[in-house]
This record gives structure tokens, C-alpha cells and sequence, in this order.
């Protein structure tokens, strides 16, 4: 089952790249897009229910934009709100994020699981990110949120984490843009290296949905493929967009 779910104005609602605490629309406008998006997610039997706690949402956030050096990000306040909601709401005892740059992504999916915002008890939530530099900061930041290390950050390809994770994979967070030749094409890659780890229920997320659908195309086929994947939606609600998809 496929099925796009698009708000009305997600081509005008901007964030700026470089100020990504900044508030760009009022809460509860922020809070219904997002809940628009978890019921068709709900409806599909994607997720077990909607609720999640808001205030821990918050807190959250706002750890992350005290805590953080984020010299960029493209995760709007609808995206980071619907990562964090759909894992608290799914738990998952081992999620890997894949691409997470300064970390920003990461603990947007982790901080569900560790820190002011988390809800429940993970094994291992693991960021990975290829550029050593860029690992080292998203660790940094990734510590200051989490003293315990059950999230962590790794610098190294994501193929091979992804492969060589011992045990099962309940969400996969996909963010890596690849070398010159496969650029956001990677992320096949990456989940055909962990399919023999997931299992039915197991979430994938890939991020830039819209504004990568082009070189996305052959990720995106095998993910709306029923044959293949139970259920994937496309959350059109920012210019970037998210490919929900459950095994
Ligand atoms: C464009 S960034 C993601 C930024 C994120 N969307 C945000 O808005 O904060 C993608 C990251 O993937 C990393 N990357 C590329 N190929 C990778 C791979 N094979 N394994 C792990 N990380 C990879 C890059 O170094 C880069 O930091």
C-alpha cells in the first residue's frame, strides 16, 4: 500500500537553513500537519497509535538548541517533530541512522530513547556518518544530550555498520548522500546490506523524499513495491519530504 500524504502548504513553509531553532509557524499549525501525517501513518497500520507525549517533544527541542553546534541543517520543525514521534511511538530497541552529519537527524530520531525528551529504554542507537571530522562533532554533540553512550556515533560507511549489526534492526534512519557516482542512490544500497536483520514491522525512514525523488527513483521503486515492503508513505509537508516505509 502507497499513498502520499501532502500538506497544502508545504511548498511555502521555509526554515532557514543556518537560524533552525527559529519557529516559522505556529505551534499547533506545526502539531496538526504533523498529526495529519501519523493517522494516514496509523490508518495504513504503520504505527500502533498516535500519541506521544508533546511536552517532551519540547523539551527536546529545546535541548537540542541549547546543547547542539548545528552549522546547518535542512530538518524543519514538522520533520524533526514527525522523526521524534515515530520513534516514541514505535520504541525501537535498535534504530541506526545513516548520513547524520553534525547529528542534528540522529538525535531527532534518538531523542526519543535518551536525553530530556526520552520516553522509553533503547539498546543501541547508533549514528553514522563517513567524514571523520564531521562524526567527532556529532559524537560531541551526541554527549552532551546522552552521558550514558547508548546513542553513539560511529565514523565509518554505513554500508558496513548496516551489515555488520549483530543483531536485529527495528527502525533505519536514512540520510547519506553517497560518493559522486550513487549520491542519495545509496540508500538501496544500505538497506539491502541490513534486510536480513529487519523484520516485519521493521520502520525505514529516507529523508528528501521530494526535493531527491529523481535520484532516489530506484530506492523509491523497491520501497512502494507491495510485493517487497508492506506500506510506504510519502510526507510531503516541507520541501524536502519523508519516505515513510514499514516492512
Ligand atoms: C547532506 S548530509 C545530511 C544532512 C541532514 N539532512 C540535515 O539536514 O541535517 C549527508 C551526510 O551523509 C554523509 N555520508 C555520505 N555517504 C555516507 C556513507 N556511505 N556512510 C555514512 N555517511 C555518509 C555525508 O558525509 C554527509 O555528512
Amino acid at each position: 500500500m502507497n499513498r502520499i500524504y501532502r500538506a497544502e502548504d508545504w511548498d511555502s513553509y521555509r526554515m532557514d537553513y543556518s537560524d533552525p531553532h527559529r519557529a516559522v509557524e505556529p505551534l499547533e499549525k506545526e502539531i496538526a500537519v504533523v498529526d495529519g501525517a501519523l493517522e494516514m501513518l496509523w490508518e495504513l497500520g504503520t504505527l500502533p497509535h498516535i500519541r506521544y507525549s508533546h511536552e517532551k517533544l519540547l523539551a527536546h527541542r529545546q535541548a537540542v538548541a541549547e546543547l547542539f553546534e548545528i552549522p546547518w541543517t535542512a530538518i524543519t520543525h514538522r520533520m524533526q517533530r514527525l522523526i521524534y514521534a515515530v520513534n516514541a511511538i514505535t520504541q525501537p530497541k535498535n534504530m541506526i541512522a545513516a548520513g547524520v552529519f553534525c547529528g542534528n537527524t540522529f538525535i531527532s530520531n534518538a531523542g526519543a530513547g535518551v536525553g530530556p525528551g526520552a520516553c522509553y529504554t533503547a539498546d543501541n542507537l547508533i549514528g553514522v556518518e563517513i567524514k571523520p571530522e564531521e562524526a567527532e562533532r556529532a559524537e560531541r554533540n551526541a554527549r552532551r544530550i546522552d552521558p550514558t553512550g547508548v546513542a553513539r556515533v560511529v565514523a565509518a560507511d554505513a554500508v558496513d555498520v548496516v551489515r555488520d549489526f549483530p543483531g536485529p534492526i527495528d527502525l533505519l534512519y536514512l540520510d547519506a548522500d553517497g560518493d559522486a557516482r550513487r549520491g542519495k542512490g545509496i540508500y538501496l544500497d544500505i538497506l539491502e546490506s541490513g534486510l536480513d536483520k529487519m523484520h516485519p514491522g521493521t520502520l525505514v525512514l529516507a529523508h528528501n523524499s521530494v526535493n531527491c525523488a529523481d535520484r532516489l527513483k530506484d530506492y523509491l521503486d523497491y520501497v512502494r513495491d507491495p510485493r517487497r515492503i508492506k506500506a510506504s508513505v510519502n510526507v510531503i509537508f516541507d520541501v524536502e519530504g519523508l519516505e515513510v516505509s514499514v516492512l
